[in-house]
């Protein structure tokens, strides 16, 4: 996707930049707060306006409430109903999907109509393709749900991991920390240089990432009868594959288990080996958010470490607990700032 590219998420950092800068400034410090909700707030600011600039104001709430039916969806129960049973969790999805479509419509209508495509994500997908012209606007309206819903869930489940990780090793904040101090004090005007400044911040994500993958578990159906190096696979399996533990294997990562960014910044850890990073997926399916998702990240930690020490709570009752229901996440995980200034 085109809009989805590193030229054009670098050509939009000074707009992805200050949604980072405003989530650490409104951080409400010197309390233990649930973290996961306000990163996925922030992170849905910034992903939306990427998508739809102007228009991002009309559509956040839908796209809200189009993640909290997602979230309903995959939430355990009791009986396991066939697709086609219309639950309650399946009807209010639907529901969300269509008053997305219904806020997206007239702003797709007034755009082309106007001849005003706009430059952002919305703006590249009305424009037409030099292979196959314009997109119809069903195209349109039925992708746009589940990319703006991609902008911050999956990247917020990280978030989480990464908040936890500048906690746990404080060396690694301060670190973070001092890159971030030559980071533009007006982050509107932050540019692809400021970003390729951030290496060990960049390399602390990838490593968190490494270690608590979102995406632990990828599927695929396989449609005609493979051999896999010793192993013949039928046509109609599905094989498993699986980024949590494939990056924890030492034959790809030194000393796999452990939490060591400084393994992405020299040749002797991590080898950029084809398949021994999957976090993004890899292949023609990998995922094309991957270049906004390490922006969006790397922004937001650089901008957190800056401003603060950040700390877990003391309390044995105040821990998270691991779901992978959707992606592996820390649910309920509660975290202290405290200002570094
Ligand atoms: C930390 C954040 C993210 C992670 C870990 C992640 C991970 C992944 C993975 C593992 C896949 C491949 C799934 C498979 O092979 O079955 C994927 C696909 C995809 N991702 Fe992401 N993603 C992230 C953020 C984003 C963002 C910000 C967007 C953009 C809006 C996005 C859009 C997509 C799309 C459209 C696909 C489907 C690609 C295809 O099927 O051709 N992702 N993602």
């Amino acid at each position: 996707m085109r809009g989805l590219r590193l030229q054009a998420v670098e050509a939009r950092l000074g707009e992805i930049a200050p949604g980072a800068a405003r989530f650490a400034d409104q951080w409400p410090t010197g309390q233990d707060v649930e973290i996961l909700p306000l990163v996925r707030q922030a992170l849905a600011e910034i992903g939306v306006h990427y998508l739809f600039s102007e228009d991002a104001s009309t559509l956040l709430p839908f796209a809200a409430r189009l993640f909290l039916a997602r979230e309903a969806l995959v939430r355990p129960s009791r009986w396991v109903w066939p697709c086609w049973v219309p639950t309650p969790a399946r009807r209010f999805r639907t529901r969300q999907q269509v008053a997305f479509i219904n806020a997206l419509r007239p702003i797709v209508r007034r755009r082309r109509s106007s001849g005003r495509l706009g430059d952002d994500m919305l703006g590249q997908m009305l424009g037409p393709s030099s292979r196959h012209g314009p997109l119809p606007e069903e195209a349109v309206l039925d992708t746009l749900p589940g990319i703006t819903v991609a902008t911050f869930e999956t990247p917020s489940r990280a978030a989480g991991w990464i908040l936890l990780h500048l906690a746990r090793h404080p060396h690694a904040a301060d670190r973070v920390a001092a890159e971030a101090a030559l980071l533009p004090a007006d982050p509107a005007v932050t540019t692809s240089t400021h970003l390729d400044s951030l290496q060990y911040t960049q390399a602390l994500v990838r490593e968190v990432l490494r270690l608590y993958p979102p995406s632990w578990l990828l599927t695929r159906r396989v449609r005609r009868r493979t051999q896999l190096a010793d192993y013949t696979i039928d046509a109609g399996s599905t094989v498993l594959v699986c980024p949590y533990t494939a990056h924890r294997d030492a034959r790809e990562h030194s000393d796999p288990d452990r939490f060591q960014p400084e393994r992405w910044l020299d040749d002797s850890g991590s080898p950029a080996k084809p398949g021994a990073f999957l976090s993004f997926g890899t292949g023609p399916h990998g995922c094309e958010g991957a270049a906004l998702a390490m922006a969006m990240l790397t922004l937001l930690t650089a901008q957190t470490a800056r401003c603060y020490r950040l700390s877990e709570p003391s309390a044995p009752e105040s821990g998270y607990q691991v779901t992978t229901l959707e992606g592996l996440t820390p649910v309920g995980l509660r975290l202290r700032a405290t200002s570094r200034s």
